[in-house]
């Protein structure tokens, strides 16, 4: 199969890319200067799909839960932390080079490929054995030859010189931070000293995190710059694979709530699990480029606290007000990219369909909840300034309780077909008859049926 198509669902790469950037979803990073590697920005469109993610998010996480709170943290943290996590050391990518065409390859993802799998702990010596040994069944991915360098381990933490006023300050850096999560885990004991909570309990966060990422040839999938949505539940070790699979079976749930189609994903169980984790899961979504990582649920048992409690100093176990029983907290984990969710949610709801005499349209059916713009409104025709101002009042009052876009360019067919293109479930248009009975036509986008709804009843209609 040819890496960005995929042809069980139709959707390519090329097409998602395309669409995204023609209405204003994604766009290359700084790209008057000619772009700058694995770095997107959001555009107007993007930014509401973005938002309405966080917010799904952050409802299932957060608002619905009362075992679970929030936390902002900040990216930059003591450099230490990221000692005691080990990313200093072992966060590290294997890295070759193509020698026919200096294509630079990630050697666990193409050895992943052939089905062998590759460990995070392994040194530079034996990643490079066991890549020796396959070498043969492995082409590169840009010019499909079969000649590599050896690998070398690149640490993917990205270096600051935040509060270090030295020339040579790369020798005591800073971070950004390369996951949220180390944010929870050094609040952990400030949240449940304050918040009154009681062992099990989550928190959760949203917040950027950023990675010296190799090969970031997928498009969203894989950035240096990303957002990621990040639950970390502290759990009595006893219960902690019997939280495991309850936070399994909600994450689930989750996506289908999202409205993403059950065929698109699948759990793929870790093959070689880092040595604290007890079982980690990942869902998967069925990409342009196949079945890739999605979110992350894992059980990573007391190590993160045991690491903190050994790097600071600091007293992170938990004594059980009832039983008075002491013990280090073990936790599970749920992460998930915003991004990846943007690009699996596009591919999602990407449709090309047949309509009237031969003529076809794009429409992305995004489930009505995370549509980037909910209504559009439309004055029939430009000219007719009472068509105009009623169609703002509309506007106006709906405006208050949803996204909406105004537009009175072109005809109401192409306007229709632009609304289809950014996904957006109903578009009411003001016409002469609005004028004298305060209906206006409601079109559906997935239906294309037209419907006249009283102007006092819209809002009631269109769902909110
Ligand atoms: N705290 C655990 C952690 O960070 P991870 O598997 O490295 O685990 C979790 O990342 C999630 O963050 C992934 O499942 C993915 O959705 C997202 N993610 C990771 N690296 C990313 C990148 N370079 N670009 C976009 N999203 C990324």
């Amino acid at each position: 199969m040819n890496k960005n198509e995929n042809t069980k669902t139709g959707v390519t790469m090329e097409k998602i890319v395309s669409l995204a950037k023609r209405r204003g979803f994604i766009f290359p990073s700084s790209e008057i200067y000619g772009g700058f590697g694995a770095i997107y920005d959001y555009g107007p469109y993007g930014v509401e799909l973005e938002n309405a993610i966080k917010a799904a998010w952050w409802k299932t996480m957060v608002q619905k839960r009362p075992d679970i709170i929030g936390l902002d943290s900040s990216i930059f943290m003591h450099p230490k932390i990221w000692q005691a996590s080990g990313h200093t050391t072992g966060f590290a990518d294997p890295l070759a080079e193509c020698k026919k065409c200096n294509a630079r390859v990630r050697i666990d993802h193409l050895l992943e490929d052939i089905d062998v799998f590759a460990d995070e702990k392994m040194s530079e010596e034996e990643i490079n054995e066991l890549f020796n040994q396959h070498k043969t069944k492995i082409k590169c991915p840009q010019c499909g030859k079969s000649d590599f360098s050896d690998a070398k381990k690149f640490n993917l933490l990205v270096k600051a010189n935040l509060g270090n006023f030295n020339d040579d300050w790369s020798k005591e850096p800073t971070y950004l931070r390369g996951e949220t999560c180390q944010g929870i885990y050094v609040n952990y004991k400030n949240v449940r000293d304050t918040a009154r909570v009681k062992i099990p309990f989550g928190i959760a966060q949203i917040g950027k995190a950023f990675r010296n990422e190799i090969a970031g040839r997928q498009y969203v999938f894989r950035t240096r710059e990303f957002e990621q949505m990040e639950m970390q539940y502290f759990t009595h070790p006893d219960e902690e694979m019997k939280e495991y699979e309850k936070l399994r079976e909600a994450r689930w749930a989750y996506y289908k709530e999202l409205g993403i189609k059950g065929e698109n994903l699948r759990w793929s169980k870790h093959k070689n699990l880092v040595f604290y984790a007890k079982e980690a899961y990942d869902i998967e979504y069925n990409y342009p480029f196949g079945f890739k990582e999605l979110e992350g649920v894992h059980a990573r048992s007391d190590y993160d606290l045991s690491q903190h409690m050994k790097f600071s100093g600091a007293d992170l176990t938990y004594t059980d007000p009832h039983t008075n029983e002491k013990y280090t907290p073990h936790i599970i984990e749920s992460s998930v990219g915003v991004g990846r969710t943007v690009f699996a949610v596009m591919c999602d709801a990407y449709t090309e369909e047949e309509i009237d005499d031969g003529d076809s349209r794009v429409v992305m059916k995004f489930n009505k909840k995370l549509a980037p713009i909910k209504v559009a409104v439309f004055p029939l025709l430009k000219n007719k300034p009472e068509l105009v101002k009623k169609a703002r009042e509309i506007f106006g009052a709906l405006s208050e309780q949803l996204m909406c876009e105004f537009d009175d360019n072109g005809n109401i067919g192409k306007r229709y077909r632009r609304q289809d293109e950014i996904g957006t479930p109903y578009c009411v248009t003001v016409d002469f008859d609005t004028l004298e009975n305060s209906t206006v036509t409601v079109r559906d986008r997935d239906t294309m049926k037209q419907e006249r709804v009283a102007v006092s009843e819209l809002v009631g209609y269109l769902g909110t």
